[in-house]
């Protein structure tokens, strides 16, 4: 087992709060990611059998979303929006400062498993653009100053 009784006991709530249990896809997969830090097949197999619903219908729910990583990632997954609105005001510019700054490209994790960084569609926040989330931050109106300082700020509280 992956997830924790206390986990499985959280979606199974979850589940019972909507007439089908299918409605707690998102749920549960959000619960399953705050626990383990990415998803993978074991899991998608745990919340079917937590909830009453085939797995391939929870790996469908799963693999449509870019906010749940497939695979292990670093301590903070660094996800920059490249969609119109952050693509417009700097987006490939960011992510490039970004890959050059932890020396590493799109999609790989630093050395030393601090920071994995990915690019995603809209995260709904347009109307501060560029932005990017790491892990259940938001971060926006971003400049390299300021992306510098976050940084910073996360490799002292790590
Ligand atoms: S386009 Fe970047 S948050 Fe919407």
């Amino acid at each position: 087992m992956i997830l924790t009784p206390e986990s499985i006991q959280l979606i199974r709530e979850k589940a019972a709060r909507y007439p089908r249990a299918k409605s707690a896809i998102l749920p549960a997969l959000t619960i399953a990611y705050r626990q383990v830090g990415h998803l993978s097949n074991e899991i998608y197999e745990e919340i079917s059998e937590a909830i009453g619903v085939p797995a391939l219908e929870v790996a469908e729910a799963a693999t449509f979303y870019t906010m749940f990583p497939k695979q292990p990632t670093g301590k903070y997954l660094i996800q920059v929006c490249h969609n119109i609105s952050c693509s417009l005001l700097g987006a490939d510019s960011l992510i490039k400062y970004l890959e050059d700054k932890l020396d590493i490209k799109k999609g790989e994790t630093t050395a030393d498993n601090l920071f994995t960084l990915i690019s995603v569609e809209c995260l709904g926040s347009c109307a501060t653009a560029p932005m990017m989330q790491i892990n259940h931050d938001y971060y926006e109106n971003l400049t390299p100053e300021k992306v510098d300082e976050i940084l910073e700020r996360l490799r002292k509280e790590s």
